[in-house]
């Protein structure tokens, strides 16, 4: 007789588990300050989480709250932090983007970001104040399915590693930031290192002062990651570099590439992979090679003449003859031809939606907003500017201005829609580098259909282009296509994938090429776009985008303390 009352309990307790384990509370309390750093070897101030960086990996599982507790110990620095591919739906509050959706955290504040992390996916988090990112402060966030839901992967591993992957200076931020605004400009130059999970090796530590350089330190140790034999591993790889697209190899295992900035992508295997700042994907390799020694990670700059040594790390089979610490047995990987566009375009173009996790985009924009990104000059300044506009941040954050109805903090007038493409010869340098500045914003009809077609040309500089990487805050978009050569709105469209194109939040503009993208503007807030090039972005190549924020409730408080609105 007892029987079923108590089966009947323990089903109970198995559901109200279930629930409870579906909506964790993840807190994380951190503390923002200087230390002295060895990540390359080489001694540098760099700007850490709870003294490290890269700081903490975010663990949390699909529906969970993320609460972190920051506080700027930088003494006499602003700070803020951006939670990258996370939509921040209802808490747009909670993107971290100073002067769009927040006010600086003042050295001694403390603010709190509370989030939910709606989706599985890897994601990442860093520094959205001035250049702050390139100064340590970033990280990974990954979160995990819920088991057995319909997010679970279409895929089996039998374990995990994370590669963060970023490129490293020994100047400062502000060094680089006040060369960037300097007439004639001072370039920030190609990086000192690469580094894979915060540790490189820069190669000329010898040459550097007594005191500077150790090259036996430990924060500069490479990473090692140990696999069983015979297993399937996942790698979530991350790019927060600063200036490079990288190109990353596995020495001897080739990666089935199966996630892409949160999304399951159609499998396709690769020698090795091609990533751009901003960017995530998750690959699945096979510990199936000689375990008796050990495999380079090797990442390399692709697109911009290296000149940078390789970053690598070390792939090391437990049980095998050889010590985990022992360097391979060969040189490490260089990757493709740096200036391979095609090469990196064609993996570009493979990637698209998992068969069984397609999400159709509706079928026609509303509106199509046309990018030229060109390089140019203001006042004897070299800047990146949209349609010959180049972005400048507002003094008070939009998501402040447009809730206390302050205008006149920002430029009412819209940026243009498009420029004269019609003819436009993206392969010259432009007759009139002449640009403005803006901080004006582009409002978009609530739940109205977009389509963005970025569209690359040569800099000032002739026979050159570069990649830029754009990555959409609050949304992901459908990446419909790509091309190399000049866009034409009368032409291209009619082919668009919409089958199944992948979403993504980052997306790569080719050399001379053009990228076009679709999102839904259904996410009220106010929302950053823009090339995720560090130098690029602070040089004006930006937009910004606002949707719905009149269905907002009053914003939380911290937040609101800056600008035409201090004081209130
Ligand atoms: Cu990861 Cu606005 O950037
Ligand atoms: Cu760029």
């Amino acid at each position: 007789m007892g029987r079923p009352p108590r089966l009947l309990c323990c089903l109970f307790l198995a559901l109200s588990l279930a629930a409870v384990a579906r909506a964790a509370t993840r807190h994380h309390e951190w503390e923002i300050s200087y230390q002295f750093k060895h990540s390359d070897c080489a001694r540098k101030l760099a700007v850490t989480i709870n003294g490290q960086t890269p700081g903490p990996t975010i663990r949390a599982v699909q529906g969970d709250t993320v609460v972190v507790r920051v506080k700027n110990a930088l003494l006499t620095e602003n700070a803020a932090i951006h939670w990258h591919g996370i939509r921040q739906i209802g808490t747009p509050w909670a993107d971290g983007t100073e002067g769009v959706t927040q006010c600086p955290v003042l050295p001694g504040d403390v603010f709190t970001y509370t989030f939910v992390v709606d989706r599985p996916g890897t994601y990442m988090y860093h520094a959205h104040y001035g250049m702050q990112r390139s100064a340590g402060l970033n990280g990974l966030i990954v979160v995990s399915a819920a088991p057995g839901g319909p997010d679970a992967e279409p895929f089996a591993y039998d374990g995990e590693h994370e590669v963060l992957l970023n490129d490293w200076w020994h100047r400062s931020a502000y060094e680089q930031a006040a060369g960037l605004a300097s007439v004639p400009i001072v370039w920030v130059g190609e990086p000192q290192s690469l580094l894979i999970n915060g540790r490189g090796r820069f190669v000329n530590c010898s040459a550097m002062a007594a005191g500077a350089c150790n090259a036996t330190h430990p924060e500069c140790a490479p990473q090692v990651f140990a696999v069983v034999p015979g297993r399937t591993y996942r790698f979530r790889i991350a790019s927060v570099t600063s200036l490079s697209a990288l190109n990353f190899e596995i020495e001897g295992h080739p990666m089935t590439v199966v996630e892409a900035d949160g999304h399951y992508v159609k499998p396709f295997v690769v020698k090795n992979l091609n990533i751009y700042s901003g960017e995530t994907y998750s690959v699945l390799i096979k510990a199936d090679q000689d375990p008796n020694r050990n495999y380079w990670l090797a990442s390399n700059v692709v697109s911009r003449k290296p000149g940078t040594a390789t970053g690598t790390a070390v792939l090391s089979y437990y049980g095998g003859r050889s010590s985990p610490r022992r360097p391979p047995p060969t040189t490490p990987p260089t990757g493709p031809a740096w200036n391979d566009t095609m090469y990196r375009f064609r993996q570009s173009v493979a990637t698209v939606a998992h068969p069984a996790h397609v999400q159709p985009p509706p079928p026609r924009a509303d509106r199509t907003i046309l990018l030229l990104n060109t390089q140019n000059r203001i006042g004897g300044r070299t800047k990146w500017a949209l349609n010959n506009v180049s972005f400048t941040l507002p003094h008070t954050p939009y998501l402040v201005a447009m809730k206390s109805g302050l205008l006149g903090a920002f430029d009412r007038r819209p940026p243009p829609e498009t420029y004269a493409h019609r003819g436009y010869d993206i392969y010259a340098v432009q007759p009139n580098p002449n640009a403005t500045t803006s901080d004006g914003l582009y409002r978009l009809r609530f739940g109205s259909v977009v389509d963005v077609v970025l569209q690359n040309a040569n800099m000032l500089a002739p026979n050159n282009s570069e990649t830029h990487p754009w990555h959409l805050h609050g949304h992901d978009f459908w990446v419909l296509d790509y091309g190399i050569g000049r866009f034409d709105p009368a032409v291209h469209p009619a082919t668009y994938n919409l089958r199944d194109p992948v979403l993504k939040n980052t997306v790569a503009v080719h050399p001379y090429g053009w990228t076009a993208l679709r999102f839904k503007a259904d996410n009220p807030g106010v929302w950053a776009f823009h090339c995720h090039i560090e130098a690029h972005f602070f040089m004006g190549m930006g937009i910004v985008f606002e949707e719905g924020v009149e269905r907002l409730a009053q914003l939380p408080r911290e937040v609101t303390g800056c600008g035409k609105n201090n004081g209130h």
